[in-house]
This record gives structure tokens, C-alpha cells and sequence, in this order.
């Protein structure tokens, strides 16, 4: 059987390849990409959608969402590292709009899930301003979705407590309020933060004899992470980029590549910590305890790294050459 899901991202050279990964594997259903602000204004980050839906005959629906965080001021598009438009020096024509769902993302989340009611995992891999509307106009969603899977924070585990600040992880940092709300929401969350996506790294060689072996798709995999490696190779002098986005679609597929640990989260909205993203663990009980009532989610703390990128690569070369 296969798994719906709605796949929420800001597109996004990591988002490109996670979009990618769940459109090649069989066992995920594809059923829309609702785009967020984030690695790009939000008309980029839809135009890219558009771009990857006609290049690659994709049927998702294509379906706009954000433009801005809800409480905090916009920290603007990640440029640094994926380029003005989100999709590194790649030239990305501008696509048709008649092919864009009229509802926001956030009412075509909740219309989705009520038509599907438990079948829908969402997963997020930009900020989670578009869940959060959902919950707020239609706080019952959180008993009619499948999962939700979340690219975003960092716990300190294996060392990783930010990429953005000191202790904050991208897709949080841009709008923490809501993630907040996203955690604390009674629907069961999976955080693959970057705890284990950085655990996980695609090296320059990887890339390279993968897009050898899987012809337009990988031709444009390697045009588009041109930028993105030369940031990695830049600034953090690494030979190759982490798994972000693609790890959370690897946890769709194959949930026993991660270890997962329970408590409940929340996130720092102030403040020089900003953004850091906190667990309790379940099993330890404290005389003071304002966290007791929380649900209690699953935040990502080991990967099996080689498994996770044999199955990305043999995913994608065989989606590659079924096309030709
Ligand atoms: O921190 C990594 C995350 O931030 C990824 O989702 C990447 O695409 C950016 O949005
Ligand atoms: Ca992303």
C-alpha cells in the first residue's frame, strides 16, 4: 500500500532533492507539494515547484502557501546557500500559474485531510508556518492525520545544536512561534533535525557517479547542487553537503533507519536561544513539572547513514532510467 503525503516545502536545492526522492520511491503517493517561504521568497520557492512538476511530469498539485512568518519579522531568503531565486545559478523560467491550486496551502492541507481522513502524513521541510495556520482554522486535523514528519531543529545530539545561530536550526529559526504550536499540538510528530541529518552527508563523489548513472534527473540534481556544494565547500570547508530535506522522505520509507526518542518539545521564541528546540524525556518525572501535559513526540537522535544513502541512490537510478 502505498503512503499519501502532502509534502510542505520552501524548494530549495535539499527540498529539490527530497521532492525528488518521495516522487522515485514507490511506496509514497505524492500528493501535492504546498510551498512555504524560507530558502526563497515564496514566488520563487512556487516557481521552482512549478518547474520540477513540468520537468518531471510530476502529478502532484502545486499549491502556494506562506509568504512570511506569523509573529516574527522575516529573516529573508537563504541566498547564501541556495542562491536569489532558491535553486543555486540555476536559471529557472517562469512557469504557468493556471497551474497553481487556487486554495492556500494551509486550506488545501485541511481539505485533504478531512477528505482523507487518517491517511495523510504531512511532511515539512521549510518553516511550519502553513501546519500551524492549519491547525489554528481547523484545530481537529490533529485527529485526522496520519503523521507528521518535520525537517527542522536541532537537539544537541551527536553534537548538533544549530546551523543558523549557535543553538538554532534553519526552518525553526524562521518562525519559532509556530513551531512551538507545532510540537505542542496532540497530533504525533516525527523532528529529524539535525541530530541525524548531519549524520548523514552526500559527498562530492556520491553525487557526482549518481547523477552519472541517472541521466536528466541527475544531470539536473548536479546542476542544481553546484551552489549548494560550493557554499559547503566555502564556508564550512567540507567536501560534499548533509542529508537535510531527503532524510525526512528516507524516514517515510524505512522509519527503522532512524532511533527515535520520546518527550515532549518546545521551542525558545526569545531571546539569545531563539529558536533551540528542547525535549523531556517521558520516562523521568520532576517535582516541578509544567511539561507533564504535553503530548509526548519523537524527536530523530541515530541514523544508519550508509543504508539511507544506498537507499536515496537506488531509489533514484531506477526512477532515471524507468523514465527513459
Ligand atoms: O537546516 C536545513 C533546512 O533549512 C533544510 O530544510 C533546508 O532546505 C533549509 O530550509
Ligand atoms: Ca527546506
Amino acid at each position: 500500500m502505498t503512503r499519501k503525503i502532502i509534502l510542505d516545502s520552501d524548494p530549495g536545492i535539499d527540498d529539490a532533492m527530497a521532492i525528488l526522492f518521495a516522487e522515485a520511491n514507490s511506496t509514497i503517493d505524492l500528493m501535492a507539494i504546498t510551498t512555504v517561504y524560507g530558502n526563497a521568497m515564496i514566488e520563487n520557492a512556487t516557481n521552482n515547484a512549478l518547474f520540477l512538476k513540468k520537468k518531471f511530469n510530476l502529478k502532484a498539485d502545486i499549491v502556494k502557501g506562506a509568504s512570511k512568518p506569523i509573529t516574527k519579522t522575516p529573516v529573508g531568503p537563504t541566498v547564501i546557500v541556495h542562491g536569489e531565486t532558491g535553486f543555486g545559478d540555476m536559471l529557472i523560467p517562469k512557469q504557468d500559474e493556471a497551474l497553481i491550486d487556487s486554495r492556500p496551502a494551509y486550506q488545501y492541507i485541511i481539505d485533504m485531510v478531512k477528505e482523507n481522513p487518517g491517511e495523510i502524513t504531512l511532511v515539512a521541510i521549510g518553516p511550519l508556518t502553513n501546519l500551524a495556520l492549519a491547525l489554528k482554522a481547523a484545530p481537529e486535523i490533529v485527529n485526522l492525520v496520519k503523521e507528521v514528519v518535520i525537517m527542522g531543529g536541532a537537539f544537541g545530539e551527536n553534537g548538533h545544536r544549530g546551523n543558523v545561530t549557535p543553538y538554532a536550526e534553519a526552518n525553526i529559526h524562521d518562525d519559532p512561534h509556530v513551531a512551538d504550536a507545532v510540537f505542542c499540538a496532540p497530533w504525533p510528530v516525527v523532528i529529524i533535525g539535525l541530530d541525524v541529518t548531519q549524520q548523514s552527508f552526500f559527498s562530492t563523489d556520491y553525487l557526482k557517479s549518481l547523477c552519472d548513472q541517472s541521466n536528466e534527473v541527475g544531470e539536473f540534481m548536479w546542476q542544481v547542487n553546484q551552489y549548494y556544494l560550493q557554499f559547503y565547500s566555502k564556508k564550512l570547508n567540507l567536501d560534499g553537503c548533509f542529508v537535510h530535506d531527503p532524510s525526512a522522505i528516507a524516514y517515510v520509507i524505512n522509519p527503522d533507519l532512524f532511533t527515535l526518542r520520546k518527550g515532549a518539545v518546545r521551542v525558545v521564541t526569545e531571546g539569545p536561544a531563539e529558536a533551540m528546540t528542547i525535549q523531556k524525556l517521558d520516562d523521568i518525572r520532576y517535582p516541578h513539572d509544567e511539561w507533564s501535559d504535553m503530548p509526548s513526540q519523537q524527536v530523530g537522535i541515530a541514523v544508519k547513514d550508509t543504508e539511507l544513502l544506498d537507499l536515496f541512490r537506488q531509489d533514484i537510478i531506477d526512477y532515471a532510467n524507468n523514465k527513459v
